[in-house]
């Protein structure tokens, strides 16, 4: 265990990351390389999250709903360069033409109601980034994949990879010993049901299962085994009746419910349809880290919250508040008993952790180690088995984002006030710092997620 260090903010920084928009739109160009860059560090590091937060003068009501922007950087050679796009989606093209908004809980209530009754939602394309058979796509929760050319980040539309029925979630999960790429989405309706994927390295795409769910719930992320795909529903609700009615924004749409416990739900990827699902305490989970098959048990790494809570905070963002979005999130391995129906989960480590991932040939089997940020995006680090931290510390100035592993290297896209830097780190030398950073001369928002291809 290893105690919480307390990281001095800049608070204005928290901000400008959750709320200002990418202040310059442009295509390939090179970067500057402080440090050495390693020739072998060959590929394009991929980001996305919010690029803009409101239009026409107005703010979205919560950070979720801004639209898309990508991120890549380009490395060869020992050279970089980097372009920066709002993905221009079906439903901001269609904004900017009316000069207005239409959708989101910013939109005037008419609007919303008439979207709410006609399952209209502008996919905002803004989470994170997937390649599958060398095409690139931008995920976002509440919507179908959106198809982007890896070359120069050009829009190349929505798509349903001939199987997506509703939504797509925006955390797909590779496995390597099965070639496959797992993800879910929810389709909203009289019942609301999990649809599970499969998406292999070679062939088409096809459903494994659709799982009816106790509600209409929000549930952000999964994780993969060898063996099993694993689900922890929180009891979240969706009140649709709010969202017919237009009562409240964003933020009241969700609620905790807590009385209903989370549902752990396991699908065997070679027998499907045999679920194994039971209720267990309550808790949240934005993300996990990875998992992996022990006999008849499955071990779950993840980063746990006590409630919701962490949704409103991040929507006060928007509203001028700075406050410790992330601080209850703590890491966590849950051991699932499939015979038993039990999950039992024990603290790792007593430090707020987030966007936690692993060496990417170790996703499905037992990882050595974790890699996340720590202390409201303050540090980057390392976890091992014993919870045992390595970290970086960055200074007050500076906030990380998830890190990537690539090659030996650790890849994470940091920010500054009105700058930000892609860090390259030893990954077995982080706590001694960036080995080479890579500049980008304009504000970057914060991005969720990323990929290197
Ligand atoms: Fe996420």
């Amino acid at each position: 265990m290893v105690a919480a260090i307390k990281h001095p903010a800049t608070p204005d920084l928290a901000l400008e990351l959750w709320s200002k928009d990418l202040t310059r739109e442009h295509g390939f160009e090179p970067l500057r390389v402080e440090g050495a860059l390693p020739a072998s560090l060959r590929g394009t590091l991929y980001r996305n999250g919010p690029g803009q937060f409101g239009q026409f003068g107005a703010h979205y009501a919560h950070p979720f709903e801004g639209d898309g922007a990508v991120t890549a950087i380009r490395f060869d050679n020992g050279q970089a360069t980097g372009a920066s796009k709002i993905t221009p989606t079906t439903g901001l093209v269609e904004e900017r033409a009316a000069r207005k908004m239409i959708y989101g809980t910013s939109a005037p209530w008419h609007r919303r109601i008439a979207n709410t009754l006609r399952g209209k939602i502008k996919n905002t394309a803004n989470t994170s980034v997937v390649m599958w058979q060398h095409r690139l796509f931008a995920l976002m929760e509440g919507g179908k994949p959106t198809e982007l050319s890896p070359a120069d980040l050009g829009f190349l539309g929505e798509q349903d990879l001939g199987v997506i029925q509703g939504a797509f979630s925006a955390h797909p999960h590779y496995v390597p010993a099965t070639r496959t790429l797992y993800n879910f989405g929810l389709e909203y309706g009289r019942v609301t049901k999990l649809h599970v994927y499969a998406l292999p390295e070679v062939g088409a795409a096809r459903e494994l299962v659709a799982i009816p769910l106790a509600g209409p719930t929000m549930l952000h992320d999964f994780i993969a085994t060898e063996t099993h795909l694993v689900f922890f529903v929180s009891p979240i609700r969706i009140s649709i009746a709010r969202a017919m009615l237009q009562i409240g924004d964003f933020n009241d749409l969700i609620q905790w419910k807590p009385e209903h416990g989370t549902e752990v739900i396991c699908v065997p990827i070679a027998n499907p349809e045999k679920v194994v699902r039971f209720t267990t305490e309550p808790f949240f989970q934005w993300h996990f880290a990875n998992a992996y098959t022990r006999g008849k048990a499955l071990v779950i790494d993840y980063v746990r919250y006590p409630t919701l809570d962490t949704f409103h905070e991040i929507g006060g963002y928007v509203r001028g508040e700075d406050q410790a979005a992330l601080s209850d999130g703590r890491y966590h391995r849950a051991i699932v008993d499939l015979d038993r129906k039990t999950l039992v989960s024990e603290q790792l480590a007593d430090r707020e952790c987030e966007f936690p991932t692993v060496i990417p040939g170790e996703r499905g089997r037992e990882h050595a180690l974790t890699f996340a940020t720590f202390d409201q995006l303050g540090a980057i680090g390392s976890i091992d088995h014993a919870g045992t931290i390595t970290a970086h510390e960055l200074p007050s100035h500076q906030r990380a984002s998830e890190p990537l592993y690539v090659e030996g290297h650790l890849l994470s896209l940091c920010h500054e006030h009105d700058r930000a830097f892609v860090a390259v780190y030893d990954a077995t030398r982080i706590a001694n710092g960036p080995i080479a950073k890579v500049w980008i001369d304009h504000h970057v928002p914060l991005t969720f997620h990323g990929t290197f291809a």
